[in-house]
């Protein structure tokens, strides 16, 4: 009798457990960066392209990363992935770099290279293995680079390079069923006569064409994170609308979580749940798209929106006042000589002399909405 009733008492809190853990599922946190850094090494000194950056994505979330060219969006996909060291090393020439790495290592503290934590669901990426990382690329995190033009390889069949990474990772997986899987995910990103053009090389599909192929290649495997960086920017405007069509179905379609990065503000604010804006290696603001669009509360966040037509019509057809158009005064910073204090107080119409002094901490002013700068609740007055 005992045993009965613990063993109903056990199913009971398996239930419960259970119930917890699918509650807890939807909130789960699949990406977590904290104080990330990534620097590379140059002669002038260190390029702090990532600087102090932290946020988290959960499941089946769309993250959006906005930033005018230059501000570090590219390297920090580099270094979710776990491949910033290695391009680092790579670009900047194999042969000068350890010179440079020993002079950094001589001047002390800060050193080039990704730094602070990348947990990708366990995996902290940042510290594993250059072979294990490359198992989960593909497979659990794909990217989609940015420019198309060295991301297929021009003498492999598109079919070919879009089973690669089912290939891969299960050797067992046998030919037939390739090719339906393969054809199943060109027809999907709604690639012209895909049952017939797989056998062909990447040099008979334009621009847009390929960015499907590549996109198609990054679903493939299941994964359960895409970055898409610049996913659109080398297209014309017309084939940029319908890579966002098939964006916005692979995000209504898969349970995947996205990070979508662009400089461009309407591209962010088709997909994105929650937005981050980065100016100067820094998030300056995250938020949702309501917060982020309509009460941007970073004076660069302000500027960035005004200087977007799309974003100005939007808010004026929900009874906003008539947009004025205007850019932000004055040129993002050099990379090598970032501003002390805040790096936008330059540029920025609200500064005062406290934005010069410190870097501002990059803290939550109302649930969820996060901002780096000592003046909002001023500004916010004004
Ligand atoms: N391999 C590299 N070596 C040195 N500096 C680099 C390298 N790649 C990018 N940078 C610099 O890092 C900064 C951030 O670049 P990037 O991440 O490509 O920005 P974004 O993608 O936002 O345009 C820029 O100042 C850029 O010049
Ligand atoms: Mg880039």
């Amino acid at each position: 009798m005992k045993i009965k009733f613990c063993f109903i008492n056990i199913v009971l809190i398996q239930n419960f457990l259970d119930l917890e853990v699918s509650i807890m599922s939807d909130e789960e946190v699949i990406l977590h960066v904290e104080n990330l850094r990534a620097y590379y090494p140059s002669k002038d000194g260190l390029i702090k392209a990532v600087d102090d950056v932290s946020f988290d994505v959960k499941k089946g979330e769309s993250l959006g990363i906005l930033g005018e060219s230059g501000c570090g969006k590219s390297s920090l996909a580099l270094a979710i992935i776990g491949l910033f060291d290695k391009m680092a090393r790579f670009r900047a020439g194999s042969s000068n770099v350890p010179g440079l790495l020993k002079e950094f290592e001589k001047n002390g503290e800060e050193t080039p290279g990704a730094t602070g934590t990348v947990i990708f669901r366990g995996h902290d990426m940042l510290n594993t293995p250059y072979e294990e990382l490359a198992k989960l690329r593909g497979k659990e995190i794909a990217m989609i680079p940015q420019g198309l033009t060295h991301a297929l390889n021009p003498q492999y069949s598109i079919g070919m390079q879009t089973g690669e990474p089912i290939e891969i990772h299960d050797e067992d997986v046998r030919l037939i069923e390739m090719k339906k899987k393969v054809l199943d995910f060109l027809n999907l990103v709604s690639l012209a006569d895909a049952d017939t053009r797989y056998v062909l090389d990447p040099g008979s599909f334009s621009g847009g064409e390929a960015q499907r192929v590549l996109i198609a290649m990054s679903l493939i495997s299941g994964p359960y994170l895409v970055i898409a960086d610049e996913p659109t920017s080398a297209l014309d405007v017309t084939i940029q609308r319908q890579i966002m069509n098939v964006l916005q179905m692979v995000k209504d379609e898969f349970d995947v979580s996205t990070i979508m990065i662009s400089h461009d503000a309407g591209v962010i604010a088709e997909v994105s749940d929650r937005i981050a804006i980065m100016y100067a290696g820094k998030i300056m603001e995250l938020g949702n798209a309501v917060q982020i669009y309509h009460s941007p509360g970073h004076p660069y966040t302000m500027g960035l929106m005004a200087s977007f037509p799309t974003i100005a019509m939007m808010r004026m057809r929900e009874g906003g006042s008539r947009p004025k158009l205007r850019g932000i005064r004055g040129e993002p910073p050099d990379p090598r000589n970032i501003p002390e204090g805040c790096p936008f107080h330059p540029r920025c119409d609200f500064a005062k002399d406290g934005c010069k002094e410190k870097v501002p901490e990059y803290r939550e002013v109302e649930p969820g909405h996060w901002i780096r700068c000592i003046r909002y609740e001023e500004i916010q007055k004004e």
